[in-house]
């Protein structure tokens, strides 16, 4: 299965109902060329005074297998499941600080725009993603030394769309079930508080 289309209420650029987060990757490497532009997509990623507190920390497997690994063994049990074949994993960090050494307020927000354009890019070039927080993030800043002042936010699985008939009953029963969303009035409000925008 590649495509998940969401039943979106109103008509949306593919770009956003098209992507979706799929469990079947292939063991098929991705392009290292692909690699760079989900990556450069990431990098013009607006940021509050265009501060770029995102930190992305790549491993692809065909190249570092033993790092590789080591980021795969941080994965929660339920993740691990479907990552066996997934040829790339991305950990999206951010700086908790400025240059100036002022907390970085919009450090969360910026990585996430950032994540965004590389997941989007992704999708426009034909790949899979599919972004996790069921890892143990005490055990990844230990086993790559990363900084205390760095936030570790998430990892995201990239690669190609694979055989849904290779997952288990539970993950296969995950893939097929439907794509869903909150009603719009309950995530914008217009003019008050919790007056549903309509
Ligand atoms: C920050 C973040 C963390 C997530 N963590 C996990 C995870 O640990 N395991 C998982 O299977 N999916 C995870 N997801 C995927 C979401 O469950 C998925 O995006 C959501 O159900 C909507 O589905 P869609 O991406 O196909 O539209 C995560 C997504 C995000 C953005």
């Amino acid at each position: 299965m590649t495509a998940k289309p969401a039943p979106t209420d109103i008509d949306i650029h593919e770009l956003f109902s098209g992507r979706w987060s799929p469990r079947a990757f292939s063991d098929q490497p991705v392009d290292r060329a692909q690699l760079h532009q989900v990556l450069e997509a990431a990098r013009w990623a607006p940021s509050s005074s265009n501060l770029q507190p995102w930190r992305f920390l790549v491993f692809d497997r065909q190249r570092h297998a033993a790092e590789f690994q080591r980021a795969y063994d941080t994965l929660m049990p339920g993740n691990k499941a479907w990552n066996v074949t997934v040829p790339v994993l991305i950990c999206v960090t951010a700086t908790t600080v400025t240059p100036k050494g002022d907390p970085a307020k919009t450090a969360a927000y910026d990585t996430g725009a950032a994540a965004m354009a590389l997941v989007l890019q992704a999708h426009a070039l034909g790949l899979a993603t599919h972004q996790m927080g069921g890892f143990d993030r005490d055990a990844f800043r230990s086993a790559f030394s990363i900084p205390s002042d760095i936030q570790i936010i998430a990892v995201i699985a990239l690669g190609h769309f694979g055989d849904v008939d290779k997952l288990d009953d539970t993950l296969r029963e995950r893939e097929a079930a439907p794509r869903a969303r909150k009603p719009l009035g309950e995530s914008a409000f217009e003019g008050a508080w919790n007056r549903a925008f309509e």
